[in-house]
């Protein structure tokens, strides 16, 4: 009997405990772990996480109180995209900057939303839909590409998402290679969770910006920290600065 109490009582302890948790990790304006999905560790390239559930995602990525944090507005002018340009979103992930990034490029432009998730893919097409975003197009790319042709797009941005890619400093000659420079400097922005946050990834897969540069660096491009006003994040800029043989001759 009093076994049974006190089985009882864990059971409602465990359960209170659990409730708790549940509320902290429902409440976006908290301090959280951003990217608390299940271990696996043959996903995303061996950093050990995998993405299949977008509707779960979408609760915290899309919450209405990340705006206040994640600036998306600052975030795109940082990225200095013009209208009617072409613009890759690498690892799109549930679409969030989208609708900004196809506001900014305006009808000429182009936005290309792109996750290696199928299931990502399949919810950025139905958001896309809903919201009426005729300038994106969605593609779901390998881990070791972002199958972009040379010279496709003028600016990528890359949100939470760099330190899931393998290989970064060859992914990032991928990158340089994928960006006109014909008429200004093609640029992609990296944007990643500082080491003090409270947020983001668990430490030990969090990059420092000074490996962010180096690997840019190293992919041809030149890198500079930004100065930006992002509370949990910092944004590292990588300009092509080459003028390809195959650019139009200038005027
Ligand atoms: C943490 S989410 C970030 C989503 C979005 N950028 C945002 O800020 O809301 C990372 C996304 O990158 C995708 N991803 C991971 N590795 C990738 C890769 N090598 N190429 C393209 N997408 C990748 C994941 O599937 C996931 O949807």
């Amino acid at each position: 009997m009093i076994g049974a109490m006190r089985h009882g009582s864990l059971v409602a302890a465990l359960v209170g405990v659990f409730l708790i948790g549940a509320a902290a990790s429902a409440d976006e304006s908290a301090p959280a772990i951003e990217h608390a999905a299940p271990e696996d560790k043959s996903a995303h390239g061996g950093r050990g996480r995998h993405f299949h559930d977008p509707k779960q995602w979408t609760k915290s990525w899309d919450a209405p109180s990340r705006k206040k944090w994640q600036r998306p507005d600052e975030v795109v002018a940082l990225l200095d995209v013009a209208p009617g340009e072409n613009v890759a979103d690498l690892g799109t992930g549930t679409g969030y900057f989208l609708s900004y990034l196809a506001k900014r490029v305006g009808a000429k432009g182009r936005v290309i939303a792109l996750d290696v998730e199928q299931a990502m893919v399949d919810h950025v097409e139905k958001r896309v839909k809903r919201d009426n975003l005729a300038n994106v197009e969605v593609r779901k790319v390998p881990f070791n590409s972002p199958d972009l042709r040379d010279g496709e797009v003028d600016r990528i941005l890359i949100v939470n998402t760099w330190h899931h890619v393998q290989k970064r400093s060859a992914y990032a000659a991928l990158l340089h290679k994928a960006l006109d420079s014909c008429d200004r400097p093609g640029a992609v922005l990296i944007v990643e969770y500082t080491r003090e946050s409270p947020r983001g990834p668990s430490q030990k897969i969090r990059l420092d910006p000074e490996t962010v540069m180096k690997e840019l660096r190293s992919g041809g491009f030149q890198a500079v920290l930004l100065t930006e006003k992002l509370p949990y994040q910092y944004a590292v800029k990588g300009e092509r600065r080459d003028r390809p043989a195959t650019c139009p001759p200038k005027l």
